[in-house]
């Protein structure tokens, strides 16, 4: 599945035909994504890239979806954990729209509230957090409860 090129720097996973492609994600982070995304996809080949060595430095995740473009919410809630994801659009094997992820005004159902004495945690009703980013970092008020959680917390909570 993976391969050497010619420079030997790079590893490479197939190209798709039709799809979305997650690029430059946080290393290891992939697993994540794929679960804020609301899981694997019925019937779709997903590939999951963990650890790769990215072009630019360091370790990346890379996640492709053959057979399904990813809606602009979809793409925005990904922003949540992965503002500086590339989220490209593939048509007939090539790369027809590169993406960058908007972080949302408001977050609905993605994430559980990790106050345990939320109403979200108690009664069957979707969550919905309201997003702030000051200085790159990125809050999350609950509605119901009014708490306010950093992003590193909110990762626990996908
Ligand atoms: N890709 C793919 N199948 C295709 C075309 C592209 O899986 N038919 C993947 C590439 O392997 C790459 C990503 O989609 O991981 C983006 O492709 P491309 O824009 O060609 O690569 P780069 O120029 O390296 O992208 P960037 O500048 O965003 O890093
Ligand atoms: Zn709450």
């Amino acid at each position: 599945m993976t391969a050497k090129t010619d420079n030997h720097k790079e590893i490479r996973v197939q190209a798709i035909k039709n799809g979305t492609v997650i690029d430059h994600l946080p290393a290891s982070f992939g697993l994540l994504i794929i679960k804020l995304l609301g899981g694997i996809p019925a019937r779709k080949i997903v590939t999951l890239g963990s650890n790769l060595k990215s072009r630019a430095r360091g370790l990346k995740d890379l996640i492709k979806i053959e057979g399904r473009e990813l809606t602009e919410s979809e793409v925005n809630k990904i922003a949540l954990l992965a503002p500086h994801a590339t989220i490209n659009i593939v048509r007939d094997y090539r790369v027809i729209k590169k993406i960058k992820p908007h972080l949302p005004e408001i977050i609905k159902g993605a994430v559980s509230c990790p106050n345990p004495r939320c109403i979200t945690n108690h009664e069957i009703i979707s969550t919905i957090f309201h997003t702030r980013i000051d200085k790159k970092i990125v809050t999350l008020s609950c509605h119901y409860c009014e708490k306010q959680f950093s992003q590193a917390e909110i990762v626990k909570y996908v």
